[in-house]
């Protein structure tokens, strides 16, 4: 069975498209203001879910910057809560040392991926260290990390669109909506 029109799962907009794309120009100029001073940056995306997030924020700053990208999975298919087993699936390109690290994700739930993220990455002695997430869903966090830069700080519903997927689907959708109690894609969830 193919993926169903989003419309069958979604339940509510929780952010749209508007909302979405006028908060990351804001992210962009703030960014953009706290690294003038430094020569170079070097942006993270933590795949697949940084993907849309990515290529709208390194298009809103004014700063010289690199992009690179780390392939990590928390959820599995078909899973809707993060395990707290995090798997790193690809690693980065290019050395990272004395470099202004900002690693830029999706969503942090429980803190888990990101936490696994920061070990690796500060143990490879980037000039500095910042993370940046379009939503954080803090009620969920199980370990403190740090976070420099939120987008939206959002409920303990479950989340899709805009680069977040269900069951590997949707990450096209331009907003952030929330998912049907119940719904299912392929009867794995
Ligand atoms: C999601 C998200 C974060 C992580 C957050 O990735 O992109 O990386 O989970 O969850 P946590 O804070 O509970 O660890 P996911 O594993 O779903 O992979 P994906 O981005 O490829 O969809």
């Amino acid at each position: 069975m193919t993926a169903p029109p989003y419309n069958d799962l979604l339940d509510y907009v929780l952010i749209d498209a508007e909302r979405l794309q006028k908060r990351i120009t804001e992210l962009g100029e703030e960014i953009t203001a706290d690294y003038r001073q430094d020569h170079d940056i070097f942006l993270i995306g933590i795949l697949k879910g940084s993907m849309l997030f990515m290529a709208d924020l390194m298009r809103r700053l004014d700063i010289p910057h690199m992009v690179d990208f780390l392939d990590v999975t928390s959820y599995g298919a078909g899973a809707r809560e993060s395990t707290g087993y995090v798997r790193i699936l690809m690693d980065l390109h290019t050395s990272i040392e004395k470099k202004n690290v900002l690693i830029v994700e999706d969503i942090v739930d429980s803190g888990h991926t990101l936490d696994r993220v920061l070990q690796q990455l500060r143990a490879r002695q980037p000039a500095s260290l910042r993370v940046c997430t379009l939503l954080d869903k803090a009620e969920r966090r199980e370990v403190a990390v740090p976070l420099d830069y939120v987008g939206f700080t959002i409920p303990n519903v479950f989340v899709f669109g805009y680069g977040l997927d269900i069951d590997e689907y949707y990450r096209n959708l331009p907003f952030i909506g929330v998912v049907k109690p119940g719904a299912i894609i392929d009867g794995t969830s």
